[in-house]
């Protein structure tokens, strides 16, 4: 039975089983019992039957779905740090509420960044599908050599959370840091990284380039045919940010040159999906958006959205107010 005093919440996704049970503790959760991304009819409909929802990067909000929400909806609690899936301006101007989950899934999207970067360099698809295949009759020094870490140049463009808990990781790793970023960090945040006024400095430096910046329209395409041949000969890509940044089709024929050794990508222009194009190549080694994935960040984003909600229907200022 409703209770009038709470406000409703719709869920469409798979939540984590903490952040559901926190969240029915709390409000009267509706749930796409499905999993499937909202699509913008389902997501107009259910303005009209809840008070806030909590999607994920698989729900759009564009400026026609904006104009279309009905005015019952006051906040949508992204369960996600990205947000270029919403229409700020346009959800803003309709009076809607919008925020985010900063900070709590650096670790783990660094994590996967450098697995892709460590499985890119060292021939990890193509070894993987060798032993597992039964195919393996084969050895020699010549066999599946790789690009090492060590001592290597490592550009990371974007220094925010993901960008500095990677550098850190690197660094164990003995990697020399050098980054772009909008603004200099302080030195204390920095740690010894090299900063790069521009893009195409860091470019010049980066054996490895990892891209962890957010998608705007500044950064739409950043990694085109131009940018990826400043990369030195035989680097690596890694994106484990947003598929937008690159230019796919430069990126496949980066690596059918030759000019670059090899991608690491978590990230696709169409998801779910990805690119069969990447798929012809063993060294481009790709995961399915799974960057945040673990059962730890997944409850701390899923609280962190509800400490959102909790402070908006406080009548409070939610603490990742877009
Ligand atoms: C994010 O939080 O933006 C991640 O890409 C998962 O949605």
């Amino acid at each position: 039975m409703t209770d009038a005093a709470r406000p409703v919440i719709w869920i469409p996704r798979r939540l984590s089983d903490a952040t559901l049970e926190r969240a029915r503790r709390d409000y009267d959760v509706i749930c796409k019992e499905d999993d499937t991304p909202g699509t913008a009819e389902e997501i107009i409909a259910m303005s009209a039957r809840a008070d806030g929802m909590i999607p994920c990067h698989s729900e759009h909000f564009s400026a026609d779905v904006a104009a279309k929400l009905n005015s019952r909806l006051k906040i949508i609690a992204n369960h996600s740090v990205g947000t270029d899936h919403c229409d700020l301006p346009a959800l803003k101007s309709r009076g809607i509420a919008v925020t985010n989950t900063p900070g709590v899934l650096a670790d783990a999207t660094a994590e996967l960044a450098f697995m892709l970067m460590l499985s890119a360099a060292r021939h990890g698809v193509a070894g993987d599908r060798i032993v597992r295949s039964g195919d393996w009759d084969f050895w020699s020094p010549a066999f599946l050599v790789g690009k090492q870490l060590t001592g290597a140049r490592l550009g990371i463009v974007g220094m925010g959370g993901v960008g500095r808990s990677l550098a850190r990781k690197a660094r164990g790793f003995d990697m020399e840091i050098h980054y772009h970023n909008r603004r200099r960090l302080d030195a204390d945040q920095e740690a010894g990284a090299i900063y790069h006024d521009t893009l195409e400095s860091l470019l010049a430096v980066s054996d490895f380039l990892s891209l962890n910046c957010p998608s705007t329209p500044e950064t739409e395409g950043m990694m085109n045919a131009e940018r990826l041949a400043q990369i030195p000969r035989g680097g690596v890509l890694v994106n484990a940010a947003r598929g937008s940044l690159v230019d796919e089709v430069a990126l496949v024929d980066a690596i059918e040159t030759g000019h670059l050794a090899a991608a690491g990508l978590d990230c696709f222009r169409e998801e779910p999906g990805g690119n069969p194009a990447f798929s012809e190549h063993e060294n481009i080694v790709m995961m399915p958006h799974v960057g945040s994935a673990t059962v730890r960040t997944r409850d701390a984003m899923g609280f962190k959205a509800l400490d959102n909600l909790d402070a908006f229907f406080a009548g409070q200022e939610p603490p990742d107010m877009l």
